[in-house]
């Protein structure tokens, strides 16, 4: 076809399903000629917000450093959800906070006071370059005991059989600690609540994300108006729950 963006043909052919926005990111993250350089690594499957070194996130630019989790568009519902019950000025922690996106949006939004914590160095690194006070932990150690007004958590929650389920590319460039919660998926979503008991205010709001019909499946005692974080599809996308 005359006139037709070689680029876009490119990523077209090897199966990219945006090709027209990603030929377009690609070129926006060009220096000095290096744009041959950024297309080539584009096709061994690398995420692109590793090349680009940035991803929109409700509406912000967040910063992404190669080997750090991406945010997903589906995890916008349950940080939107977490702005509306942030008060002014309030406080949270986002556990397994990654790049830092969730806990960016809140200070952003809200103006909130966040912690984030997270087991990889990476990671915290490139929190603390999206503004958070992000540390080195597993899940809530060393975080002040004071209660705060919301907890967030994007944990692994992916049960350990069903990792090879997963993208074909995924661990060409991740590890699985991103995405392993254990043999029913689990794990830290259940210490996750655990430490919520304690850590948050009564009235505070618990956001967690979760797969398919975990929901159901935690004990969510302590808590009331338990209800399903849905996506903008109706799936079925994590819990919020109000402590007592
Ligand atoms: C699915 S990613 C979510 C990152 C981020 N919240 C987001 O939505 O983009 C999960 C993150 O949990 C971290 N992680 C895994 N186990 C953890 C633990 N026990 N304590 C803290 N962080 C953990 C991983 O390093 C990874 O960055």
């Amino acid at each position: 076809m005359p006139g037709a963006d070689p680029l876009v043909e490119l990523l077209m052919t090897n199966g990219f399903v945006a090709p027209d926005e990603e030929a377009a990111e690609l070129r926006a993250a060009e220096r000095d000629g290096n744009l041959e350089a950024l297309v080539a690594r584009r096709l061994t499957g690398e995420p692109l917000a590793w090349i680009t070194g940035t991803v929109e996130f409700c509406g912000h630019a967040i910063r992404i450093d190669p080997g750090v989790y991406v945010p997903r568009w589906h995890t916008e519902s349950l940080a939107q959800r977490a702005v509306q019950r942030m008060p002014g000025n309030g406080s949270g922690i986002d556990l397994c906070t990654g790049s830092g996106a969730i806990a960016a949006v809140l200070i952003a939004e809200r103006g909130a006071r966040m912690v984030g914590t997270d087991l990889d160095e990476q990671c915290v690194a490139c929190a603390r370059r999206n503004g958070v006070d992000a540390r080195v932990a597993d899940l809530y150690e060393g975080v002040p005991d004071t209660p705060v007004d919301v907890i967030t958590g994007v944990v692994p929650y992916v049960p350990t059989a069903d990792l090879p389920l997963l993208q074909r590319d995924t661990f060409a460039f991740e590890t699985t600690l991103a995405y392993d919660g254990g043999t029913d998926g689990l794990d830290i979503a259940r210490r996750a609540v655990e430490g919520a008991r304690t850590r948050l205010r009564s009235g505070g709001a618990l956001l967690l994300e979760l797969g398919g019909s975990q929901a159901e499946q935690l004990d969510l005692d302590g808590f009331t108006d338990v209800s399903v974080l849905r996506d903008e599809e109706g799936d079925p996308r994590g819990i919020e729950a109000t402590r007592r």
